[in-house]
């Protein structure tokens, strides 16, 4: 009879259902007991062929056999997805933290350059700014160094090979043909100097951060590229002293090392300023003991200083003794160096990243 074999179908499909272990098992069941070939389907699809009386009977029970098996056909297949490692793999936590993008790391000298700036325009100084290939005439006429004298190799000086531009040479290379112009990559941020008196009028008080470069021999203090920063402090008559430079100079230092730091100062010669002075900072990384990196002095020159010679005015096109000023040039590396304790100048720009993750 119909009835009992729909029944029976019924009964054993939910057993045979319940050994089910797999999902592929799953869809083996699932074409047995519900596919359009399977025994049950093959009943629905007789009905049309019963008389009234059976069909009132066979159908509802046909139709109510299918629903519960694909309810519990449903319900295996939900547990057996949760079951499954796929499904723990796809799972999606929302409140999981995400993973941080990877930030770089600002490099040494650019905090510190930063931080100069900083100290320096709360000071009520100007940030300026000037080429790296300088010619000849700001960074040594201009600035005093007379011709032909030895002092201009006191910068060991890389010169471009000006006078023999690259076949079809353009740009700074053509001019420099004509005017016969010698360009260099500048020896020192006072290159700026002059270039920056031509387009303004005392008084005023200007740093100016960059790169700087000489054709040295390289140790733990010395890098034929290097950074430097420049001040210069213009007044009026003698507005701008001595006494001027030394607070300028120990408030910088205060502030960028959050303490007071031995300074010495030692006579000098620069031929754009009179009276020159050495100055030197005391050593951080041996706390003035004398180590490797201050070969055993206790101390590291930072660069120089003195008072604006009037020529450099002049140069500048401003009248003799109507002004007075200071500037000095320091290294800005070497600041960096004293401020992270870096005991080589080498590893500022060998590009390892072991080195600069630490900033
Ligand atoms: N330009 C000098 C140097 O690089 C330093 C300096 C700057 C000295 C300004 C005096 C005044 O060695």
């Amino acid at each position: 009879m119909l009835q009992e074999r729909i029944t029976q179908i019924k009964e054993e499909g939910e057993k045979a259902l319940q050994a089910v272990k797999t999902t592929a098992e799953l869809e083996v069941w699932e074409v047995k007991y519900l596919g359009r070939k399977s025994e049950l389907n093959d009943i629905l699809k007789g009905l049309k062929d019963l008389t009234p009386e059976e069909k009132r009977v066979v159908g509802p029970l046909g139709n109510a056999a299918k629903q519960a098996l694909f309810t519990a056909f449903e319900k295996a297949q939900g547990t057996l997805l949760e079951k499954s490692s796929d499904f723990e793999k796809e799972r999606i936590d929302v409140t999981a933290p995400g993973v941080p993008a990877p930030v770089g790391h600002t490099h040494p000298i650019t905090i510190v350059e930063n931080e100069i700036q900083d100290i320096f325009t709360s000071l009520g100084f100007a940030v300026a700014d000037g080429p790296e290939v300088e010619n000849e005439h700001y960074n040594f006429d201009a600035l005093n160094f007379p011709k032909d004298h030895p002092a201009r190799d006191m910068q060991d000086t890389f010169w471009l090979a000006s006078l023999n531009p690259p076949a079809g040479g353009e740009g700074g290379f053509e001019e420099n043909k004509k005017s016969k112009e010698k360009y260099l990559p500048r020896t020192h941020t006072s290159n700026v100097q002059v270039r920056y008196m031509e387009t303004h009028t005392p008084p005023f008080r200007i740093i100016i951060p960059g790169r700087t470069f000489r054709n040295e021999a390289t140790d733990a203090t010395h890098e034929h590229t290097f950074h430097q920063f420049e001040c210069l402090m213009v007044g009026v008559a003698d507005e701008v002293s001595v006494a001027t430079f030394k607070y300028v100079a120990e408030t910088f230092f205060e502030q960028f090392f959050g303490k007071q730091v031995n300074v010495r100062l030692r006579p000098g010669f620069f031929p754009f300023t009179e009276p020159s002075f050495e100055f030197d900072i005391s050593c951080s990384i041996c706390d003035g003991k004398g180590c490797p990196t201050c070969k055993q002095s206790g101390w590291i020159e930072l660069g120089g200083a003195g008072m604006v010679n009037q020529r450099v005015f002049e140069a500048a096109g401003y009248p003799r003794g109507k002004y007075q000023g200071f500037a000095w040039g320091f290294g800005m590396t070497r600041l960096a160096m004293m401020k992270y304790k870096i005991s080589d100048i080498r590893l500022l720009m060998s590009g390892d990243l072991r080195f600069i993750r630490q900033f």
